[in-house]
């Protein structure tokens, strides 16, 4: 690979830490040329460490809340200023859920947390796109994405309203990627990742117990958050034009897997 997103500009939602999966992304999109705003919540601006990946990407920091219309219009006039032009690409790596911070079980959840769940975790895709699309914000042929996790599909106890969550950001990805798709030939994806050691993936209760689970039952083990940020490239870049509407699952092959001789031998013991 070889400057594979070269001209290409983009925001990229969600980096935290070194462990985000935005994080490798950003690092990945800037060896390969893109330029990009990075963006975060004004909250973790301060427990971040956004300016260091800032800083190594050269890009700039524009803080905003995905739930504020205010602070995403503001984002994507200021990107466009900044980096010179419409966009080619954007990554929403957003998810956060109070019932689940709370560990509260998914049978007494607050609503009112569940209704934030929902807000923070997915119906900030949409506002996102709304922005971008209102603001005639993309360049043709550009890629929006943003990452699931196999819950929306299968029941997954201890993911609590996080599987909601992900179920209406792939609808929304497929509804949004035909508007989209017939304004300018954007296209819009999920990517379905395996458990990821990150800050939001190891807040879940268990976590260590089902990421080794997963990684027993891929015949190609876990995706790692690097092999994510890669994936990602090949979406944001020109050899995917025609792929839209999708949540295309990045898991090792564990969506499709029934069982393990891994797993199979465990029962034995
Ligand atoms: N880690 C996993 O196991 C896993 C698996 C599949 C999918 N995912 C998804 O990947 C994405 C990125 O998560 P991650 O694992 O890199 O963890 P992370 O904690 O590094 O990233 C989550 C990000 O969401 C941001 N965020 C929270 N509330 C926000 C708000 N109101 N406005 C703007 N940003 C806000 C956080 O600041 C953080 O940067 C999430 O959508 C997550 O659900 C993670």
């Amino acid at each position: 690979m070889n400057n594979l997103l070269a001209n290409k500009r983009g925001i990229i939602f969600g980096a935290l830490d070194e462990r985000s999966i935005a994080w490798k992304v950003a690092e990945k999109v800037h060896e390969q040329g893109g330029t990009f705003v990075l963006t975060n919540a004004p909250i973790a601006m301060r427990m971040g460490k956004i300016n260091e990946l800032a800083e190594k990407c050269g890009a700039q920091v524009i803080p905003a809340d995905a739930t504020s219309m205010e602070d995403l219009e503001n984002l994507v006039t200021q990107a466009q200023e900044i980096l010179g032009g419409k966009l080619d690409f954007v990554l929403h790596s957003i998810g956060m859920s109070p019932n689940v911070r709370k560990n509260k079980a998914y049978t007494d959840l607050n609503h009112d947390w569940f209704s934030k769940t929902l807000d923070i975790s997915a119906m900030s895709f949409h506002r996102v796109m709304q922005t971008l699309y209102k603001q005639d914000a993309m360049n043709d042929w550009g890629s929006i994405l943003a990452l699931s996790y196999i819950a929306a599909q299968e029941a997954y106890p201890f993911y609590c309203d996080m599987a909601d969550a992900k179920a209406t950001l792939e609808s929304i990805a497929r509804s949004f990627g035909y508007h989209y798709g017939v304004k300018n030939k954007t296209r819009v994806n999920t990517i379905s990742q395996s458990p990821t050691v990150t800050s939001a993936g190891s807040g879940i209760a268990g976590f260590d117990k089902f990421f080794d689970f997963a990684d027993e039952m891929s015949p190609l083990g876990n995706a790692s958050a690097e092999a994510c940020a890669d994936y990602c490239l090949t979406l944001f870049s020109d050899l995917t034009k025609f792929v839209t509407m999708q949540n295309l699952f990045h898991d090792g092959g564990y969506s499709t897997t029934g069982i393990t001789s891994q797993v199979m031998e465990k029962w034995g013991e």
